[in-house]
């Protein structure tokens, strides 16, 4: 193994800044907040800060809508705050890693503005544009993602423009080079500042294939998602390698892009050497609940058959990146449900099942990802109306379900489920007021657990997920296991088994056994495969070889077989 780099190392922690610390007041978090909160993150074994957009936005999609490239949003403080906090961090050895959403900007971007006053002025081909059909009607029948047809007509230019998310989200063209180059410029503004990274967003959608065509409808308002209509167009990398070597080449960061659609065995593409980026997150085993496609309401929710199947693409993606690229471990993000609900039934502990997903977090090989508020064990809302939620996708996602037939209520109950509020609650800190988050009124209510789940209370708890990810966290950074979790190989174990991941890693002369219970049931197995290795960590208390409790996770550590032979 070649000598690894910082980012392989560390617990990469990621903030939803308007959910994480308010320090004015005002009900939304800011960056005076993170920087607030640096030490906490050291305490998670934390080398870099994943912040979700903090620009100029009108907050359409809290701030997936940006309006300036390179400038901080009011509301999340100014340019010397962030400044403050890239050197805050930096004295941590933190780096901060900065979200390129570089698909699309906000319609009140000053170029969209220009784009759309005419066809004839310097950007009027910086976006996507489109005669309409000869009825008056959109180019073609793709549905965007949030919901409603991904073309929006304008009035000035007397054509539709693409949007493969929200009408306020116009899609930029990549064709042109012009814009290319503007986006370079944006995100070498932020490597001059001493960012270290990037998270770029939705980067499957930025080629869009030659022809526009319509597709087979996929639901009943007539519409096909767009998804299936122009994800990973071919001649995508020529745009990212540019991407690479404009930017990212010669920087000692790393880059992380999201690519939904991506399938494990594509990675060897998209990441490594030859890749474009460092890692991707590609979302094979946050989608098993969407075999038909991505409406909420055709979702299946959880099953405990879908483990068998959480344990095969696991697997796919850790052999996809083994030798070429690296992997980014995650299992909750500002875009899913909580994973204490994700993976588990209804009734199961988010105590108890935190704890177990955490230990697979930190073994797998990669780089943990860890979501603010995962280290507690948030749970999910559920919230009485449609209202009440602000995720712009839920509001599009609930009317698709009654399009589809379903009662009010019933739409609801999807929405509780697949709702991206779930993530974005307030951060728990206290167990006073408002959880601690602010000393005003929050912009979205606080999980009505917060007393039982927050920082302060789990901070004293022995037993509590926070104390066990910082022990996980421990264990990953240094010790005899260290090397073996940071560097060492990795092989499924016991594939057939439907209840039960389990996995090896090794490095050199040593070896650690993950063996992560995924039921409800206690399950026994052959201790004998384990005899002599010495118990690393487990979830819960009392372990005992050969037996695992309900949702517990146990790690061994053991010396490697002599003569390679293996156990
Ligand atoms: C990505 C982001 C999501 C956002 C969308 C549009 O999927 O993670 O939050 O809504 O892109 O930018």
């Amino acid at each position: 193994m070649k000598d690894m780099k910082w980012w392989q190392k560390t617990v990469v922690y990621q903030i939803y800044p308007k959910s994480f610390l308010d320090t004015t007041g005002s009900g939304q978090g800011d960056i005076p907040g993170v920087t607030k909160r640096l030490d906490y993150l050291k305490t998670l074994g934390v080398g870099a800060v994943w912040l979700t957009p903090v620009y100029p936005s009108p907050m359409v999609d809290n701030g997936y809508d940006i309006a300036d490239y390179t400038a901080i949003d009011p509301s999340y403080g100014t340019m010397e705050d962030m400044e403050e906090l890239i050197a805050e961090a930096k004295k941590r050895n933190i780096r901060i890693v900065m979200d390129l959403v570089y698909n699309h900007t906000s319609d009140k971007h000053k170029w969209f503005e220009e784009s759309k006053s005419s066809r004839d002025n310097a950007k009027a081909d910086w976006y996507i544009w489109r005669d309409a059909r000869p009825d008056g009607s959109a180019p073609t029948n793709w549905r965007s993602i949030f919901g409603g047809s991904a073309w929006t007509w304008c009035e000035e230019r007397q054509q539709y423009y693409l949007h493969t998310f929200a009408e306020a989200q116009p899609d930029l063209n990549w064709e042109n080079p012009a814009v290319r180059q503007a986006l370079y410029e944006a995100a070498n503004f932020w490597l001059d500042k001493g960012v270290g990274g990037f998270r770029i967003d939705a980067i499957v959608y930025i080629k869009k294939p030659q022809e526009f065509l319509d597709g087979e409808p996929d639901g009943a308002d007539g519409m096909v998602s767009i998804h299936s209509m122009i994800a990973d167009t071919p001649g995508i990398l020529d745009f990212l390698h540019e991407f690479r070597r404009e930017v990212f080449d010669g920087h000692d960061i790393f880059t992380v892009a999201e690519a939904n659609g991506v399938e494990p065995e594509e990675l060897k593409d998209w990441v490594g050497e030859k890749g474009a980026f460092d890692m991707l997150f590609e979302f094979s085993h946050t989608n098993l609940e969407f075999p038909d496609g991505e409406l909420w309401c055709h979702a299946t929710g959880w099953k405990p058959e879908l483990v068998k199947k959480l344990k095969e693409v696991l697997s796919a993606s850790q052999q996809a990146t083994a030798e070429n690229g690296w992997y980014p471990i995650f299992f909750e993000n500002h875009d899913q449900m909580r994973s204490v609900r994700h993976f588990f039934p209804d009734d199961s502990d988010p105590k108890i099942t935190s704890k177990m997903l955490a230990t697979v977090l930190f073994t797998l090989r990669g780089t943990p990802f860890l979501y603010e508020g995962q280290e507690l064990g948030m749970d999910n809302v559920a919230w009485d109306t449609i209202e009440a939620y602000n995720d712009i996708s839920s509001h599009g996602q609930y009317e698709l379900a009654l399009e589809e037939g379903m009662t009010p209520h019933e739409a609801l109950k999807v929405i509780h489920r697949y709702s991206r509020d779930n993530a974005r609650t307030p951060m728990q800190w206290t167990k006073g007021r408002q959880a601690g988050f602010t000393k005003g009124k929050p912009w979205l209510p606080v999980h009505d657990d917060y007393r039982n789940c927050c920082v302060e209370s789990e901070a004293l708890d022995e037993t509590s997920p926070l104390l066990y990810y910082r022990k996980l966290a421990r264990i990953r950074e240094a010790g005899d296991a260290a090397g073996v979790l940071q560097q060492g190989d990795y092989t499924e174990l016991l594939p057939e088994n439907p209840d039960v991941y389990a996995f090896r890693r090794r490095f050199g002369c040593r070896q650690v056994v993950t063996l992560a219970n995924f039921s409800r049931y206690e399950v026994i197995y052959d201790a004998k495969k384990i005899e002599g290795a010495e118990l690393l960590v487990s979830s819960q208390e009392g372990s005992a070889k050969g037996v695992l409790r309900p949702y517990e996770a146990v790690c061994y550590l053991m010396e490697n077989a002599k003569g390679g032979e293996e156990k």
